[in-house]
């Protein structure tokens, strides 16, 4: 079958790693005899420097006729030293949410078994941890009327919710926890906020309608202390655009580094899938960046578009260059690749339906003619 996919490279590092998950999504496409059709387009800093836009309409109705949106990065630090830049590149990325209607952002988090000794965390701690966080991702504070006053001595950005709003990214969440451990977490901070008052009350009505989950509520504050502690706990997370984004940043410590955690934001009908790391301006065009996260966006990707095995083959892959070290500088220290060499060497295991790199016997061999 033949799939359009648009891709958005954005800034900094964003095209390099995007362009590794091409490859690995081209080496799917040979193997498993499908049609990827990629079709490039600007958004963030760089199309506030060719269009004085960070999300031209071209590329919005672009990503409005495919079958989804492979996302690289977004932001540059001259927006982020600059408070009173009228444009800004994360408009871009948040227009795209609200315009194809992604109100719901996951993000999976698991410690990897051959990266939990090098964790900041105790293995004890963290050792089996697994769980995915549902962010709602196109309303809260992040879209609320934002003002600030003529004299520039205050500032205000309102934080709103609708029992709508908080019900279509709930459903999902339940239904996630069902194919998993039953289990599921709202975080809010319920003891201050009246939108969060409204969180617990929407979800502990829908919360009937799937007897078998089982529900808890933290507070933001402690959630991000549990997080720590005893991230084992969680199986399902549900909480608001803002909750959301800081504390799947701190999940990323579990699973070893930042440039591991993929997601997806979906609505309706579009599909977007990024890496949750930001656009690292200082590594880009060296060489350096992770592009596992990207990769492993575009393995939901391929979920989304129902091609399991080749999601899976493409997991396969990332889990073995996690297991022979083939890893940039992040997660490797002292022998580490280059993100360009690393999606080289995806793409050969992709390729490799003979099993050579997977087969124990072949890994040295593996090491010196593949990578
Ligand atoms: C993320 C990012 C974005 C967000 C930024 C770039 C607007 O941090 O996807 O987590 O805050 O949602
Ligand atoms: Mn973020």
């Amino acid at each position: 079958m033949k799939y359009n996919i648009a891709v958005l490279p954005g800034d900094g590092i964003g095209p390099e790693i995007t362009q590794q998950s091409i490859k690995v999504l081209k080496a799917v496409a040979d193997r498993f005899d499908h049609e990827f059709h990629f079709e490039e387009a600007d958004v963030g800093a760089i199309a506030i420097d060719k269009y004085g836009e960070p999300l031209p309409e071209s590329t919005l109705e672009l990503c409005k006729g495919s079958h989804a949106v492979l996302f690289g990065a977004i932001g540059d630090p001259k927006y982020d030293l600059d408070p009173s830049a009228k444009v800004r590149p994360e408009q871009g990325l948040l227009r795209l949410r609200k315009e194809l209607g992604l109100f719901a952002n996951i993000r999976p988090v698991k410690a990897y078994e051959s990266l939990i000794h090098q964790s900041p965390l105790k293995r004890e701690h963290i050792e089996g941890a697994d769980m995915i966080i549902y962010r709602e991702l196109t309303g809260g504070i992040y879209f609320g009327e934002k003002s600030t006053s003529v004299d520039g001595q205050s500032a205000s950005d309102l934080c709103a919710y609708s029992v709508e709003e908080i019900e279509r990214v709930a459903h999902l969440a339940f239904k996630a926890a069902e194919t998993r451990r039953n289990k599921l977490t709202l975080i809010d901070k319920a003891n201050v906020l009246e939108t969060s008052r409204l969180w617990r009350k929407t979800v502990t009505e829908i919360a009937r309608q799937y007897p078998k989950v089982k529900v808890d509520y933290l507070f933001v504050d402690n959630a991000a202390m549990q997080m720590i502690l005893n991230p084992r706990q969680f199986d399902v997370i549900l909480t608001e655009n803002m909750f959301g984004d800081i504390i799947s940043d701190e999940a990323s410590v579990i699973g070893g580094s930042i440039g591991l955690l993929e997601s997806a934001s979906v609505g309706n009908s579009s599909a977007l899938f990024e890496p949750i790391h930001g656009s690292y301006p200082q590594a880009a065009g060296q060489g350096i960046a992770n592009p596992l996260a990207s990769v492993l966006s575009a393995a939901m990707l391929l979920d989304h578009l129902g091609l399991k095995t080749e999601a899976e083959t493409v997991r396969m892959a990332v889990d073995l260059s996690l297991k022979l070290n083939v890893c940039t500088i992040d997660i490797n220290k002292d022998n580490h690749y280059s993100t360009e060499r690393v999606g080289d060497f995806l793409e050969s295991v992709i390729s490799d339906t003979e099993n050579h790199i997977v087969n124990k016997e072949n890994l040295s061999l593996g090491q010196t003619t593949i990578i």
